[in-house]
Parts: C-alpha cells; structure tokens; sequence
C-alpha cells in the first residue's frame, strides 16, 4: 500500500463526515432553488404593477420616481442576487427604526426596550396619537404595550441612545446603520430639511412621550435626531445586507464583521414580525412568515433567518405605508426559496 495516501478508514470516515457536514451548511446558507432566478422573474412580473402612491405629507417624497424599482437578496454567506435599479438612494425611513432599536438593544440589554417601550402591536397607524393615549394608563406599570417600530416608540427609542451629546448620540445611530450596510451613509438633505419643515404631528408625539414618562431627556433633539435618522440615504443592496446581518444572528456576511451580539438579534426580529408593516404585520406574517420592516420611502426589508436578506425599493405605498410591488416580489421571491421560518425546514 503506498504509505503517502493511505489514510485510516476511520479518518477517511471523519474527513468524509466533516465534507458533509460542510456541504450541508453551505446549502443550509443558501437559499433552496435559484435565488438569481427567481429575483428575475419577480422583477418581470411586478415591474408593470401601478398600484399605490409616493407617500407626500413629506413634500420630498412625492418627488421620487415612482417607477423606480430594484431588488436584492444577499444569503448569510454573503452572495448578491439582485435586479432592477441597484444604485440609487432613497431615504431608509422607518426601516431605521429597527437599527436605532438594535443599538439599544446592543447597549442597554434586551430588557431596556422591552421595560421602557413595550414589545407589543398597537394594531394602529404608524404615527397613531390614539395609540399613545390607549396605552397612557399603563405607563409606569411596568407594562407598556407599544413597540419601538411605531413613531411613538420609535422616538422613545431614539432618546434613549446614549451621548454627552446631541453629536454623540448621532454617531452611534449611524454608526450601526454603516456597520449594518458596511459602508458611510449620508444623510439625504433634501429629505431632512422637508421633513424637519412638515414633522410638526411627530412633535407632538414627541412632546406627549416626554409628558407621559417615556422619553426622559430632550424631547426636542429626540424628535430631530429621528428625523435625522429617516432622511438616511440607501440602495436596495444596503438594504438587503442588512437583512442578512439580522438573518446572520448579527454578522454583515458582506464585510465578515459581527455587529451586535447573536442572542440581541432574536428579540429584534421578534418586534418586527410583530409590528413590522404596522396595522398589516398580521397579513404580512401570514403570507410569508418573514419578519420584515417598511418605510414610507418605499423600502421594505425582510429577514429569513439563517437564509437570507432580502430588500426591495419601490415607493408607490399602500393605505396601511407599505410599498406594493415590495411586498409582492419579497413575498413571491422569498416562498419560492422556501424562505418562510415558519415552514420548517426542508420542502
Ligand atoms: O415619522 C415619519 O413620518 C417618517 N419619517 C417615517 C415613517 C415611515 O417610514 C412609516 N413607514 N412605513
């Protein structure tokens, strides 16, 4: 027997096991089917659709082409699949709400959301003023029923980042979307300025939450550092990779760097499949199981865990602010890569 390439049976047996299990993880990371395929054929099939509006009670919205549309999936081992307009930049709005919310949640523990904010849907408008007054009795009984994905908890938890100062506080809202995107965003001026000029009924959510225990520092720079946040300016790739660093228990698969704690990302997806499109969280879930998040520039993300990101960017919105070529391709993509948790594994 040539002694150079003889190996045991019992480590020919292991190398083989270890091959395996190698394999079975990398299928694991990828999407069932062909993900470029059905990226594709999603992408033919909605780029037609005409259904829904530019969001336009911020003026800058109601500017953006309506016909844009792109589409891109990234796995968590860090593949693009993607279709459509890949480069231009639309502003994140309130899908920043889940980042903010991450940061908190990466600072101050899981508990500090959940204590301060609530876990719980509102079943209401994004910037319901109701919500907060139905959840008023509660407040300081340790059991708030709102959620950091709806404004009025989304505001809260903008307050709560910590900073000596306003500046500070900025650098770490940031400086988690860039490490979620893996790359310096901007912040779109244009949008900034006509939402800071129209954002007066988020003041007055503002103010309320200040007046009501859940916000405990400036209200006023809690209100404009969440404007801020909003006007931040994305592509659909950024999008989809931070998908995937949610869908990659909180390393971006992209830049390979883990950033927020794997046990923090569960109770992040937990909200969002609970609130994430607002009063539609519920239809949404039960078309796709995806925990996802909308933002009335026309954005949606969605998370299958361990499988994929996936964004889409389309600004026309339904009643409920939720882009509708969005919702259809991440659906139709994401169920024909057998992408929904709730299925289980395999076919
Ligand atoms: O608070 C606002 O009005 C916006 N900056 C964000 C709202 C938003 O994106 C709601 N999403 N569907």
């Amino acid at each position: 027997m040539n002694r150079r390439t003889w190996k045991s049976p019992l480590a020919a047996s292991a190398i083989a096991a270890l091959s395996l299990a190698a394999a079975i993880s990398t299928l694991h990371a990828q999407a069932a089917g062909d993900p470029q395929k059905e990226v594709d054929a999603a992408y033919a099939k909605f780029k037609g659709l005409k259904e829904g509006k530019n969001a336009d009670y911020i003026p800058a919205l109601a500017k953006v082409d309506p016909n844009l549309f792109g589409i891109a999936l990234v796995t968590t081992d860090g593949k693009v699949y993607s279709a459509g307009d890949l480069t231009t930049e639309v502003s994140i709005q309130s899908i920043s709400k889940v980042f903010t919310m991450a940061q908190v949640i990466q600072e101050q523990g899981t508990e500090s959301i959940e204590k301060r904010i609530g876990v719980d849907a509102t079943g209401g408008r994004f910037n319901s003023i109701i919500a907060i007054e139905a959840v008023r009795n509660v407040v300081g009984s340790g059991a708030p029923e709102m959620n950091a994905l709806v404004n009025p908890g989304a505001i809260s938890a903008t307050s709560m980042v910590t900073g000596a100062n306003a500046d500070a506080v900025w650098a770490k809202i940031i400086g988690i979307h860039n490490d979620f995107t893996g790359r310096q965003l901007k912040v779109l001026q244009d949008v900034y300025k006509s939402e800071s000029d129209s954002n007066q009924r988020n003041q007055a959510i503002g103010a309320l939450m200040f007046a009501y225990g859940y916000i405990k520092t400036d209200w006023r720079q809690a209100v404009d550092l969440y404007t801020r946040q909003c006007s931040i300016g994305v592509n659909v790739k950024d999008l989809a990779t931070m998908a995937a660093t949610l869908a990659a228990r909180g390393k971006n698969p992209v830049t390979g760097k883990q950033v927020m704690d794997p046990g923090k990302v569960p109770p992040v997806l937990a909200v969002m499949a609970t609130a994430g499109l607002y009063d539609d969280s519920g239809k949404w879930l039960y078309h796709t199981g995806l925990p996802a998040k909308s933002g009335v520039g026309g954005g949606i993300i969605a998370v299958s865990p361990g499988k994929f990101g996936i964004a889409v960017i389309s600004p026309p919105l339904d009643d409920a602010g939720n882009s509708v070529r969005a919702q259809r391709a991440i659906a139709d993509i994401s169920n024909a890569l057998n992408g929904n948790p709730l299925a289980g594994a395999g076919k």
